[in-house]
């Protein structure tokens, strides 16, 4: 039972910065107190007490009831990328019984992981799925975010049209599954002064399903060494009464270290694999930082040289010449890994991760390979949902099913789509 909670820890959980809660520490919010071993300053768990947001923490674990699926319930995953959602998904037992992806790179890295899923690369846009319509239970997809023209009114499907979204609703009416799972940046609650979420949600309603209030699940929660978050949007089909739960966060929170050496998550330590590197002269300017350090750790010269015009700009710019701590969850992933205002290098050697250890971040396993160019692998994996994170949302989707089949007595459905006509 973990009893004290370190300043890192405590700011993970609470989602604030180190600096906000040493301010605490001064004004007396919530004081850190001495680790009695290691004289560390830190917080006694009872100290949180008064936060109703970290409840769970003193919850008791009991195991997660219903979770195992009744019936083999179907998906068809949409914008599926390299597998992230669709990989965690199965963890939790579902089957995704299609899977549509236009980047071809990214359909190469299906295809070549789980030969015998129904990979349907092509533009969503040019793709009927009528029918599977009755044929698949959840629809999933993490659509690009988009603006509507709001025209000031609720938005029915039609308004949409032109959207990825669009297609998203489409396709979930077309097919009428029991549950659909739109997934999407946590920037989309306030997209456009929120209104493209607004939209999204009466655009749902319009086809028929209830929105279960939009929630951001945090990855690290889910057994992600990543401080990731995705926005996860629920529609229920309204006929369907049953509610919806989403995965509870769990206490322990995993490290880079966790991530790229042999422990809980990994058996082993992360395989060596190709991954890009710095100009010379970057390189010598970031060996200056120290691990969970940033420009600001630089002599002052050497923070004007690499800055630029930032230096002379506003804002904390925490993302700049920021090198990774073992002790910490790594920052979140981008679809590229040496990006001057999110820089993530490695927290010793002074190189941006490799692709096995981007992909052990996003808690892909060993054997998923990526196909492509390194810079292609690397896109796949920054746009991935953590495997881990997307297995906590998929046994909630397994709990739900399991109480819908229960509750109206539902059949298995056929599952062979090889009779399937796409093309609209
Ligand atoms: C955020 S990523 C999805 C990540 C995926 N869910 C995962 O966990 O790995 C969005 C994906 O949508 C795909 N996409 C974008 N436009 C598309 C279109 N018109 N038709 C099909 N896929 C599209 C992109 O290529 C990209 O792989």
């Amino acid at each position: 039972m973990k009893e004290y909670y370190t300043l890192s820890e405590v700011a993970d959980l609470l989602g604030k910065s180190k600096e906000t809660l040493r301010r605490w520490d001064n004004n007396g919010k919530l004081t850190a107190v001495r680790e009695p071993m290691s004289n560390y300053r830190v917080y006694k768990k009872e100290q949180l007490k008064i936060f109703d947001e970290l409840d769970f923490l003193f919850e008791n674990d009991t195991p997660k009831k219903g979770t195992e699926p009744s019936k083999a319930f179907s998906v068809l995953e949409l914008f599926a990328g390299a597998g992230g959602l669709a990989i965690g998904l199965e963890k939790a037992g579902l089957k995704c019984i299609a899977l549509n992806e236009i980047d071809h790179w990214a359909a190469e890295t299906l295809r070549v992981n789980r030969p015998s899923w129904n990979v349907i690369e092509a533009d969503i846009r040019n793709i009927s799925f009528a029918d599977l319509a009755g044929r698949v239970d959840v629809v999933t997809g993490g659509f690009p975010c988009q603006a509507f023209s709001y025209a000031g009114k609720k938005l029915g499907l039609n308004d949409a049209r032109g959207t990825l979204f669009y297609e998203f609703a489409r396709v979930v009416n077309e097919t009428q599954p029991l549950i659909c799972v739109g997934e999407n940046v946590r920037g989309l609650l306030n997209h456009d002064g929120g209104r493209t979420l607004e939209g999204m949600k009466s655009i749902l309603d319009e086809i028929g399903y209830r929105v279960v209030e939009p929630k951001i699940l945090k990855a690290i929660f889910h057994n992600v060494p990543q401080k990731r978050e995705r926005l996860i949007l629920i529609g229920i089909r309204k006929d369907i009464e049953v509610d919806f739960h989403f995965p509870k966060p769990n206490k322990k929170i995993y490290t880079l270290k966790d991530a790229l050496k042999k422990g809980e998550l990994f058996p082993t330590d992360v395989p060596v694999s190709a991954g890009s590197g710095y100009p010379k002269r970057k390189k010598e300017i970031l060996e200056k930082v120290p691990p969970g350090g940033y420009w600001r750790d630089l002599p002052l010269d050497l923070q004007k040289e690499y800055m630029q015009k930032s230096f002379y700009l506003g804002g904390g710019k925490t993302g700049m010449a920021r090198r990774m701590s073992w002790d910490e969850p790594s920052l979140t992933l981008t679809c590229s890994p040496a990006q001057k205002q999110t820089e993530r290098c490695h927290p010793d050697e002074t190189r941006p991760f490799t692709v096995r250890e981007y992909a052990r971040i996003q808690t892909f396993p060993d054997e998923w390979k990526f196909a492509g160019s390194v810079s292609q692998q690397y896109k796949q994996i920054g746009n991935a949902v953590p495997v881990n994170l997307a297995k906590d949302l998929g046994i909630s989707i397994v709990a739900f099913l399991n109480q819908v089949y229960a509750k109206y007595q539902l059949e298995q459905k056929n599952l062979d789509i090889h009779q399937m006509s796409l093309p609209i």
